[in-house]
């Protein structure tokens, strides 16, 4: 043991000859750690959000056994954490209620430690986010590992996606076409393996995300989670991460501007998920980069969509993963001249060009050629108007084509309950044409943002055979739905946003064209109502206290990424010295 100063940031830990140094040593050896492990290794944390309440992440044990084998296998020693997990099917109100809190846990759980690197283990759609918004907060090497996505379901002989299949049989039902047995019968084929869901949902999406992003290594998206190679690679990312270590080869490195436009560039191309926008926005934040929402306009639009996966079109992330998953998808992108930012630093040490030049793809059903793509311009549709001064969004692959250009009056929904009540009401005045519209689903408003702007269509109307209305909120939406859907406006109805004062009848239209989402009233108009509103306003007393009010008190808007106010940036790994 030697009080000489180390490179490495568990030194400050583990590396000295004193009273401090045989605390901190003292108490980790009742864990039957040898000396020999605290003797200038890299300690690697590997940061894991295993629950068996969050069962997209109930595998993770295992994932991180082969973590394990890795950093031993390079030379690092592994120390395994928990931190918050929030998963998306069982936590309510919603998991991005809890993103913020698991993101803090992330944070200072590194930064607490002596830890020198992390491995951060992740799947269930913000896990993923939490993890990548606390690790660049804090700035140390890090490399993410997802968990994978489920087989493909099995139902009657079909292959069927996660989430998709809820909504399309759930409309069946509501439309008479099949029997409340049939769709439950659909339950456990479902959900056959572990992993994440097998659609191109916000898992997926988040996961091809950080691909294109270069804090995994390659195709670390679409290796089913039950696939063997899933673990090769958790083994290798822990071999890596101890390089990456003695390298400081940190986030900031790999999370810089270009790397986003990376990302916005693969989301249109993969028809990744809405909720992309208000992650990687988050994710900018903490590490310093200056993401708005109109650069997915400017570098998404125009992109095709060439990836063919249930919500937008036919396949699941098995065929994506067999096909060739995201390298291939990069590669075609780059041939085209369509990556912004080919040279892009990875978290494996190559650009990103580097790792995908000679990726095959075996599949141009699943993959498709540029020129015969699912949607020809798959970008995020990024909408503003006296509607939504602060921007929404749309989906354009998940979208009605016909539908992207409409006028129609509104059905009004003050909430989610008022919605769940009135739009099985067959007296209910809605046509195929009016637009159907809920307030106060925002980040304040549900408080969590949850992932209700997809309603359902009115039951009359399902069973008149229509299948598509336009819809306009404050919510979030399922990456595994689909619709012509109008998300996250902002400011939300309960922050006082004109989303507040829209009322039954009036006239709403949506150009996705021309990027517009207007409420036909003037100036004046709209200004007396808002002035109304405001009066009107009081404050709900379940927002008055514990996590829900600092929640509600803090959370930025939609546009902003629903981060907290106070934890946008980044803090640095620094930590004052422990007072033994
Ligand atoms: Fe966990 Fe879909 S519910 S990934």
């Amino acid at each position: 043991m030697t009080d000489q100063p180390r490179k490495l940031r568990s030194a400050q830990w583990f590396g000295t000859a004193d009273k401090n140094g045989f605390m901190y040593r003292s108490w980790m050896k009742n864990q039957g750690i040898p000396d020999h492990e605290f003797e200038g290794k890299p300690i690697i944390g590997i940061c894991n959000t295993f629950s068996e309440l969050t069962p997209c992440n109930a595998h993770f044990r295992k994932l991180a056994e082969h973590v394990k084998r890795g950093v031993f296998e390079a030379g690092g020693f592994p120390v395994e954490f928990p931190v918050f997990s929030n998963g998306e099917s069982n936590l309510r109100p919603t998991a991005m209620f809890t993103r913020n809190l698991a993101s803090m846990d992330v944070e200072e759980s590194i930064r607490g430690n002596p830890l020198d690197a992390v491995v951060l283990l992740a799947g269930c759609d913000k896990t993923t986010p939490a993890l990548l918004m606390g690790a660049a907060s804090c700035d140390v090497p890090a490399i993410l590992v997802t968990g994978g996505p489920m087989l493909n379901g099995k139902h009657h002989g079909r292959d069927i996606g996660s989430g998709t299949v809820v909504w399309q049989l759930s409309e069946q039902v509501k439309a008479g076409k099949i029997s409340i047995h049939e769709f439950m019968s659909a339950e456990a084929g479902m959900s056959r393996s572990a992993g994440t869901c097998n659609t191109m949902g916000t898992a997926s999406t988040m996961a091809c995300m950080a691909e294109a992003l270069g804090v995994t290594l390659p195709h670390n998206a679409a290796i089913p989670a039950v696939d063997a190679r899933r673990y090769v690679l958790a083994h290798l990312s822990g071999m890596r991460i101890v390089e990456m270590a003695l390298q400081d080869l940190r986030l900031s490195k790999l999370l810089t501007r270009e790397a986003f436009e990376n990302a916005i560039r693969a989301n249109a191309a993969i028809g990744g998920s809405t909720n992309a926008a208000i992650h990687l926005k988050a994710i900018a934040g903490r590490i310093g980069v200056d993401l708005a929402l109109d650069d997915w306009t400017r570098v998404g639009r125009g992109t095709p969509t060439i990836v063919d996966l249930q919500p937008s079109g036919r396949f699941l992330m098995e065929e994506f993963y067999y096909a060739g998953g995201l390298p291939a998808v990069l590669r075609r992108l780059g041939e085209a001249g369509l990556l912004p930012h080919p040279d892009a630093l990875t978290a494996n040490g190559r650009t990103l060009w580097e790792n995908v030049k000679e990726a095959p793809n075996y599949n141009e059903e699943v993959i498709r050629p540029l020129n015969n793509p699912l949607v020809t311009d798959g970008g995020l549709c990024v909408l503003r108007g006296n509607l939504a001064p602060n921007g929404a969004v749309l989906k354009p692959s998940a979208a009605t084509p016909a539908l992207l250009k409409h006028r129609g009056r509104a059905v009004v929904f003050e909430n989610f309950d008022d919605y769940k009540k009135r739009i099985v009401d067959p007296d209910l005045e809605v046509t195929a044409d009016s637009v159907l519209v809920m307030k106060n689903c925002g980040p304040k408003g549900y408080p969590g943002m949850a992932e209700v702007g997809n309603m359902g269509l009115p039951p009359k109307l399902l069973a008149q055979g229509v299948t598509d209305m336009v819809r306009v909120s404050d919510a979030r939406m399922s990456g595994t739905a689909y619709g012509t859907v109008v998300l996250h406006v902002a400011p939300e109805a309960r922050a006082g946003g004109p989303l507040a004062v829209v009322r039954n009848g009036d006239w709403i239209e949506l150009d996705c064209e021309a990027g517009r989402l207007h409420i036909d009233i003037d100036d004046k108009e709209m200004a007396a109502r808002l002035a109304a509103w405001k009066e009107a306003q009081t404050r709900n007393p379940k927002d008055a206290s514990g996590y829900r009010n600092l929640y509600v008190e803090h959370v930025l808007q939609a546009d902003e990424g629903c981060d907290f106010d106070f934890l946008v940036g980044c803090r640095g790994a620094e930590v004052p010295p422990h007072s033994h």
